[in-house]
């Protein structure tokens, strides 16, 4: 038999971890499925996996350029951090301290502080300096093993700084090894110029904001290579109400866009119905969803996007029923929400920590849900989150024996290296 040429194989992993799914969510008893192989290799050509095996079967099959020993290691997908703010300029620190003496996070944001206070460090700053200033977090993420993540606009609240927000995510898409995913998120707050108003910016953003947001996107390099464009909407009090999330979705629906939306965060204002209603991709925190909302949500194709790392931030010990979701049979994602208020946590490991602890979740489960379920909350589950034949070659070697240890053991950085589009990074 002639052996077929690839560029890469990895082979003798302890555990090969697939997260395999055939391009569908994970559910139910298979969220604690993590498709291992032990004496694992994987064979990687052209960026992309060629095939995933037995170390046996594959150096029988496959003359490499390189082999890489990975004996006492786990090789898993990178992982998809399907919910980021990382694109803004400044910092909360200030509010931070506010909030260890006693100010909650509806108060500050009530107050004018918050997502608001965001919004004028980012509205002084130009595209360079807002790529300038997002880069050294990237590269912390990529180091903990992200190799896939959205990113919202929302701290422009204005067209001219929502677009150079997603100017910025472009850039940044172009010149880092991660490949990010871009939502349009211009109501995200309502901008102090429209205070008492916020009927009239729900106007600006359905009338102005989202076609230049969809105009944009057809003239970027997203359109070319086919990465899916969201639209997202901070459904809650003192932002916007159900049906203004509504009006905004749809509007973003009709032109092309992709839907999300944080909902029940704080309040429950039926932000669940109302998204599966429209079909979103995802819906997101989801920390005060009852149970017949979890029910439809089941039923739905939605994903459900939780995020133990925002109750933790804000000093909480309420976290979304993710346990009850799983049971339910709703396909769950995990994020970290990465932004300088709610959740400055660039970790994916950290939140299957937290989600273990505190939503009861098995480290198999939060695998799951870091890596292929969180593809599906992005669209990109047929390129990304698994490690399957023809799906890119995007992979994490750990220096642990047991895959485990990235929910057990916590505050290291079990990566050892990076492998993006194939590339060992
Ligand atoms: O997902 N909830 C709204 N948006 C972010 C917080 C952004 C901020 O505080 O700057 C979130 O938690
Ligand atoms: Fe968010």
């Amino acid at each position: 038999m002639t052996r077929s040429k690839v560029d890469l194989l990895f082979h003798s992993a302890a555990q090969l971890v697939t997260c395999a799914s055939g391009g569908r969510p994970k559910r139910g008893d298979s969220m604690r499925d993590v498709g291992i192989i032990e004496d694992g290799a994987v064979a990687v050509a052209d960026g992309k996996i060629v095939e995933v095996g037995s170390s046996v079967e594959l150096s029988a099959k496959y003359t490499p350029k390189m082999m890489i020993d990975a004996s006492g290691k786990v090789i898993c997908p990178g992982f998809v951090d399907p919910h980021t703010h990382v694109v803004y300029a400044g910092n909360r620190i200030n509010e931070f301290e506010l909030r260890i003496k006693g100010a909650s996070y509806m108060d500050i944001m009530a107050a004018g502080g918050g997502i608001v206070s965001t919004m004028e460090a980012t509205r002084a700053a130009s595209v360079d300096e807002l790529v300038a200033d997002t880069r050294p977090r990237l590269d912390a993420m990529l180091r903990l093993g992200t190799t896939t993540l959205e990113i919202k606009s929302g701290y422009g609240l204005d067209v001219d700084s929502e677009l150079r927000m997603l100017e910025a995510v472009a850039l940044l898409d172009s010149s880092h090894p991660c490949d990010l995913i871009p939502t349009f998120m211009g109501a995200h707050a309502v901008p102090p110029e429209y205070k008492n108003r916020s009927f009239e910016y729900v106007e600006v953003v359905i009338r102005e904001m989202i076609p230049r947001a969809a105009a944009w996107y057809r003239h970027s390099h997203f359109y070319d290579q086919n990465t899916p464009f969201f639209i997202d909407v901070f459904c809650e009090q003192n932002a916007f109400n159900v049906e203004e999330s509504r009006r905004i979705l749809e509007a973003g629906r009709a032109h092309g866009m992709n839907l999300k939306a944080h909902v029940d965060e704080f309040t429950n204002l039926g932000g669940v119905k109302m998204a599966l209603e429209l079909g979103a991709v995802s819906v997101d925190h989801l920390d005060v969803t009852g149970a017949e909302e979890i029910y439809l949500l089941a039923e739905s194709g939605t994903t459900a996007v939780v995020i133990p790392a925002v109750n933790f931030n804000l000093g909480s010990t309420h976290f979304a029923d993710a346990r009850a979701m799983i049971d339910a049979g709703v396909a769950l994602a995990l994020t970290t929400d990465m932004n300088p208020g709610s959740a400055p946590c660039p970790s994916m490991p950290f939140v299957m920590a937290l989600a273990c602890r505190y939503q009861k979740l098995l480290p198999s489960e939060t695998l799951n849900a870091c890596t292929i379920n969180a593809a599906c909350a992005i669209g990109m589950e047929k390129q990304v989150g698994s490690l399957e034949s023809g799906k890119q070659a995007d992979m994490l070697l750990l220096n642990v024996p047991d895959y485990r240890y990235l929910a057990y053991q916590f505050g290291d950085n079990l990566v050892e290296q990076v492998i993006k589009r194939g590339k060992i990074l």
